[in-house]
């Protein structure tokens, strides 16, 4: 057993013997750590006086240890991004139901799952980025101008079994149909400049090295760049470009940070009253501004000097549920085209 793998096992049966005897706590498990997350937990002790545990591990080991752990998990909630694990989550049987006029007023009905299972509470974008000394951004306005033959050997992108890219395959096969879906993947396939790999901010860098001309990335990796106390980041993102693609059309592919309520969780009503809790104004700018994201609030604004720079943009209406829905369609259909 690694030290990490010791440590957190040890974590693990404090928060059991402890935590889960005492009512006035709260067992989170999150795959979230970001530096406002401080004062965003504080802030739910300071209104409830109920204690938070956190639990914090990568997203798919979170979702396999509440998996193992059964019905004697401690888990209240799980905090995770991407509607698509969120309804991997959902397809294990991990959440329970839950129905609050609070949630479904204060978060649009498209960033929420429909029965209640999980809740968005904040909101990225999947952008194209642009080598701003090479490309134009009218050049790439859509996701689908990157299937045309001009970009062979020109784009760089992810790993299709990444969870961005099957949720992104998740609107377009919503979208436009599986065969147009297809045909898209099976050109930008052809025009990519290198077998993918890495994550969104390796594509990123690759685009200001000039190994590539366009990628495809989250909108926050850019921001983080642009934000870095090391100048080798910002320099990356000054030579990068950001589109919010298909503006005249759906819009942007849009996905979301967020949690839900577990099947065993021992403290349900301290559950509850934490998604509620996140869903407020003030816990809402924490929780985008931790990871630059937008809260899924529409009255509640960020401070952000980059997301003031993006300004506002059109996003696709579908509901993010739908990007689970296509999860399994959408491997299959990467794989055929041989996208890795
Ligand atoms: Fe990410």
């Amino acid at each position: 057993m690694s030290v990490l793998k010791r440590l957190f096992f040890i974590s693990a049966l404090a928060l059991t013997s402890s935590a889960v005897a005492q009512d006035n706590v709260l067992n989170l498990y999150s795959s979230r750590h970001y530096q406002t997350d401080e004062a965003l937990y504080a802030g739910f002790t300071k209104q409830t006086g109920i204690k938070i545990n956190r639990i914090e591990a990568g997203e798919d080991a979170l979702i396999a240890r509440i998996k193992s752990e059964g019905e004697r998990s401690p888990a209240d909630v799980l905090i995770t991004v991407d509607a698509g694990r969120l309804w991997r989550a959902e397809q294990m049987g991990l959440f329970q139901p839950v129905n609050s006029a609070v949630l479904e007023t204060r978060i649009p009905a498209s960033f929420r799952e429909p029965h209640g299972h999980w809740f968005g509470f904040s909101m990225r974008a999947r952008v194209i980025a642009y080598a701003r000394s090479r490309v134009k951004p009218g050049e790439v306005p859509t996701y689908e101008s990157l299937a045309e033959p001009k970009w062979k050997g020109r784009i760089c992108v992810r790993s299709s079994s990444n969870i961005y890219n099957l949720s992104l395959m998740g609107a377009l096969i919503e979208q436009l149909g599986e065969a147009q879906a297809e045909s898209w993947a099976k050109a930008v396939r052809a025009n990519m400049a290198r077998e993918p790999k890495g994550g969104d901010t390796d594509q990123l860098k690759a685009v200001a090295a000039g190994e590539c001309d366009v990628a495809i990335s989250n909108h926050y990796y850019y921001a983080r760049l642009a934000r870095s106390a090391k100048a080798e980041d910002r320099a990356v993102a000054e030579k990068v470009g950001i589109v919010f693609p298909n503006q005249a059309g759906r819009g942007a592919h849009v996905n979301v940070s967020g949690a839900g309520v577990l099947k065993n969780a021992p403290h349900r009503a301290a559950a509850v009253k934490f998604l509620e809790y996140l869903a407020g104004d003030e816990a809402q700018r924490y929780f985008a501004d931790g990871n630059n994201e937008w809260p899924v609030v529409t009255s509640v604004r960020v401070v952000n000097p980059v997301l003031a720079a993006f300004g506002t943009f059109k996003y696709d209406p579908i509901s993010v549920a739908v990007l689970g829905r296509n999860q399994p369609a959408s491997q299959k259909l990467y794989d055929r085209v041989a996208w890795k």
